[in-house]
């Protein structure tokens, strides 16, 4: 996690340094600082908490912070030291003189802060990055030039990093290097930049580099340089951007969050788009490259995620195995890695995630690329680490993502899984469910529309979010193909509101947690008409005679059932396997509702980073 960002050119650095960082604050807000250099000084300005508390200092600074044409910049998600003022970053060496910011984590900093000590090295913080700092610093004394400092120090360090370093020996440029962690470089003229991601130089150019892993790079006004580890020059091909500067707006919307919950009308539309044109025709998957004879004779498939993409993947397992007729196992990254998992060539391996960094899932992918398993990756950003190590890509064209809480890029997973499940079906020539995906698909084709019409009058979900935002603690529950909505359900709750929310199998709450209801304990139940439904109504029964307060979330009810909740939220008709598509989109809404409706920080919920870059 943290966001580093660099400016070298004409314009004052302090504001570009600033409009850099408040686009990286998905991914960490516990403190900030930048580092300004000007003539043969640098300037360190640092605050803990918000974004905004480093702004409010530079306002009181501005005559002194406007000079500035260079500098470099960061925000913190902590993960070695308190979020303190003196752990912000950027992090100088003990005189002072080279001044550094640092995404990563330096696993070797202990052994490497023993060595320094004896240099004499004085140290601030508890950081690791610090260390990183007298390291190139201590190099710098023996070879006098930052390029070499980097190249050697970055030598003795264990992680992953993304540095950019300033000295004030070499006022004019800018040092950047990098491994396993992101670092793109926005080409401009007469100006560069510097960034862990591109919203942050979006406004400014549509021209990068993607710097790879073990590359150190010297950024000037007017020129880039990049050695590879050997520390011959390489050339990297210049690259144009995805992104419109207005995907990184709020387009009117009070959260991000909101805005991207309404944008999944047209997330399905874009992921549709080329892949599945007519519910008669197959679906086409250009970048999935497994042959219809290896598809044949895959024996099992692993998916592997986290938190949310985890979810997704669980609606995957369902659809993949009724369709595919292919075992799918779907597992936490953070578990997969630390077991002997049995994955070979027979087995095809889909990875999941939305953002492009998530340490766990891109050591999973790692491990198994070893045992020669077919890797898929459901990306939105094949640009990605995870992209690059994959043989199959299936991009889900969500678009960026900037609220913490994953909504749209969740929709996008589900999609781009059923796709999969549908291709699998129609490779392996199962005939079986041919009428079904027929129906399914034109279903699919259909579901903007319906997503459209179920986000067009929302009032009764923001009504009943209200009335139960004062409670503590919730049950989610359903059966099926949705019970990873309940859990996903539950943990946007939990994520943005603070509030306890746990989702079960509604058929595993009568072997345990029942026992903590009571009319403190609101239910969630999703209910979708199909296989599981009477067998969730009899469950809601279990829970209405324990007194608890029911809400429903439904496409139908019978009179005679109404009675049984309290309140009712209904969705557009919809077949229960594609269900989960609409139903989440009532739990997002009341998340969002119950998390607004508290004063709670929705976009940047509290402890959390958007990108997970720690294992
Ligand atoms: C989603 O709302 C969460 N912020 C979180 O669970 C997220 O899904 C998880 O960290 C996985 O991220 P990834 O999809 O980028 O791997």
């Amino acid at each position: 996690m943290c966001g580093i960002i660099g400016y070298i050119g004409d314009k004052c650095a302090a504001d570009i340094l600033i409009s850099g960082l408040s686009h990286l604050e998905y991914r960490g807000y516990d403190s900030s600082g930048v580092a300004l250099m000007h003539g043969n000084d640098i300037d360190i300005y640092k605050a803990s908490g918000k974004l905004i508390n480093l702004i409010e200092i530079l306002r009181t600074k501005s005559e002194v912070t406007s000079i500035s044409k260079i500098g470099i910049g960061h925000i913190r998600w902590a993960t070695h030291g308190l979020p303190t003022t003196t752990n912000a970053h950027p992090h100088t060496c003990t005189c002072k003189s080279l001044t550094l910011v640092h995404n990563g984590i330096i696993e070797n900093y202990q052994e490497l802060k023993e060595e320094l000590a004896k240099t004499g090295a004085v140290f601030r913080s508890e950081t690791d990055t610090e260390i990183a700092a007298h390291l190139i610093a201590y190099e710098y004394g023996k070879t006098q030039d930052l390029l070499h400092a980097m190249q050697n120090a970055v030598k003795k360090i264990k992680g992953a990093f993304a540095f950019c370093a300033i000295h004030k020996k070499e006022p004019n440029k800018i040092v950047v290097a990098k491994r396993n962690a992101p670092l793109v470089l926005g080409v401009g003229q007469g100006e560069n930049f510097i960034a862990s991601d591109i919203p942050a130089i979006i406004e400014y150019t549509k021209k990068a580099i993607y710097l790879s892993d073990y590359q150190v790079g010297v950024v000037t006004k007017d020129d880039i340089k990049i050695y590879d580890d050997m520390g011959n020059p390489v050339v990297n091909k210049v690259e144009h951007l995805p992104f419109e500067a207005m995907a990184i707006s709020k387009m009117g919307y009070k959260h991000f969050m909101l805005k991207e919950i309404h944008e999944q009308s047209d997330v399905v539309r874009n992921n549709l788009s080329g892949k599945l044109i007519d519910h008669n025709k197959k679906v086409i998957l250009e970048d999935f490259k497994l042959s219809p004879e290896k598809i044949d004779k895959l024996s099992r498939i692993q998916i592997v995620a986290c938190g949310t993409s985890l979810h997704a993947g669980m609606v995957g397992k369902y659809i993949i195995e009724k369709y595919a007729g292919i075992p799918v196992d779907v597992e936490a990254s953070s578990e997969y890695i630390y077991r002997d998992t049995i994955a070979d060539e027979k087995t095809l391996v889909i990875g999941n995630y939305q953002s492009d960094e998530t340490a766990d899932t891109i050591t999973a992918i790692k491990q198994v690329k070893e045992k020669g398993s077919h890797i898929a990756i459901i990306t939105n950003r094949t640009d990605s680490t995870m992209a690059r190590l994959a043989d199959s890509l299936i991009p889900v064209n969500a678009g960026i993502e900037v609220s913490v809480a994953a909504t749209k890029s969740y929709m996008a997973q589900l999609i781009s899984l059923y796709l999969l499940a549908i291709y699998l079906n129609e490779a392996k020539g199962i005939d079986k469910y041919k009428d079904e995906i027929s129906l399914l698909k034109q279903e699919m084709i259909e579901l903007p529309n319906k997503i459209e019409a179920l986000l067009e009058n929302t009032s009764e979900i923001q009504r009943v979010a209200k009335k139960y935002s004062s409670f503590k603690n919730f049950i989610y529950i359903a059966r099926g193909i949705n019970f990873a909505t309940a859990l996903e359900g539950a943990l946007k709750l939990k994520e943005i509101s603070y509030i306890n929310a746990t989702g079960y199998g509604a058929g595993e709450l009568k072997h345990g947690p029942i026992a903590m209801l009571d009319s403190d304990m609101p239910v969630l139940a999703i209910l979708n008409t199909g296989v599981v439904y009477d067998k969730v109504l009899s469950n809601c029964e279990e829970a209405k005679a324990r007194q608890a307060r029911l809400i429903g979330v439904t496409n139908y009810i019978s009179d005679k059932d109404r009675r049984l909740f309290d309140d009712l939220v209904m969705i557009p008709d919809a077949s229960d396997i594609l269900s989960p598509a609409l139903n989440i989109i009532v739990l997002q809404l009341i998340a969002y509702y119950i998390a607004e409706y508290l004063g709670k920080d929705v976009d940047q919920p509290r402890n959390l980073a958007k990108s997970v870059t720690v294992e």
